[in-house]
């Protein structure tokens, strides 16, 4: 497949870069927090996968896996300069993190798993995102967002933090193309449970206790089979731990990637 074009932020800080993938259906601007708290003192890449924001769309959408999208994060590092990366992606980022870690090993110094899971989708999941993307070829991606917003939020960010659900909303705004590709990645992306014992780079596994997408137990489980991973539980956050809770998150990645470089 042609190099699709990525847009994408970059601290560009001196040292040791981070590259942080975002999750569906949204943006490199989900890392905003984690841009401000962690970017001027370290490098921080957060692109915007295919069909996302200013990315180019794939060609064709229905051709989109997890793996062109770990192909166009690398060809993004070789653009960059960047040999290795500290890597980190929440939920559909943490599918790719997994995809990109088994493509290019060699550029993976550590993994940073966020509200993920090493599963496959099962019949369930595969038919509800057929349904989805039935639903964005006939009335575009409108009613689809409220749906989708529902789940991404834990109880006490609908209850108390108003404002998160309206940035979070700000960020869904992508092609057709976009949403289409990712649900058709998500859909056929490899079982990956087998790849845990292999994953020997260091690991911090973050999860919300309030994840209703991808709950706790998902992230336990990853944590008893990556030897040495560390896990950490964000109280009262949702699916999107980095923005529901950004100071216990950034505080986790932080104290994570400094172990990393006093190792
Ligand atoms: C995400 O946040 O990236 C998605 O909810 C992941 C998924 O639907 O499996």
């Amino acid at each position: 497949m042609a190099k699709t074009r990525l847009s994408y932020q970059d601290t560009g800080v001196d040292g040791p870069a981070l590259l942080l993938v975002h999750g569906f259906p949204l943006s490199s601007e989900m890392w905003r927090p984690q841009l401000d708290a962690l970017g001027g003192r370290r490098r921080i890449v957060a692109p915007d996968l295919p069909g996302f924001a200013g990315s180019e769309p794939a060609p064709d959408p229905l051709g989109v896996t997890m793996d062109y999208y770990a192909d166009a994060l690398a060809e993004l590092l070789v653009d960059l300069g960047i040999d290795s990366v500290a890597l980190g992606g929440l939920s559909m980022g943490g599918y790719v993190a997994l995809a990109f870690w088994r493509r290019h090993p060699a550029a993976v110094d550590a993994l940073i798993l966020a509200d993920s899971r090493a599963e496959a989708d099962g019949p369930e999941a595969i038919a509800k995102r057929s349904a989805q993307q039935k639903q964005i070829r006939t009335g575009g991606i409108e009613d689809l967002i409220p749906q989708l917003l529902d789940g991404l939020l834990g109880a006490t960010t609908k209850d108390q933090r108003p404002e998160v659900k309206e940035i979070v909303r700000g960020l869904m705004a992508h092609p057709a193309e976009g949403y289409i590709g990712a649900l058709e990645a998500m859909k056929n992306r490899p079982d990956s449970t087998g790849d845990l014992p292999g994953i020997t780079v260091p690991t911090l596994l973050v999860v919300g206790d309030q994840d209703n997408l991808t709950p706790v137990e998902l992230t336990r489980y990853m944590h008893q089979h990556i030897a040495g991973s560390q896990m950490v539980v964000i109280p009262e956050a949702g699916h999107l731990s980095n923005l529901e809770a950004p100071e216990a998150f950034t505080a986790a990645v932080s104290g994570f990637l400094g172990e990393l470089e006093r190792a």
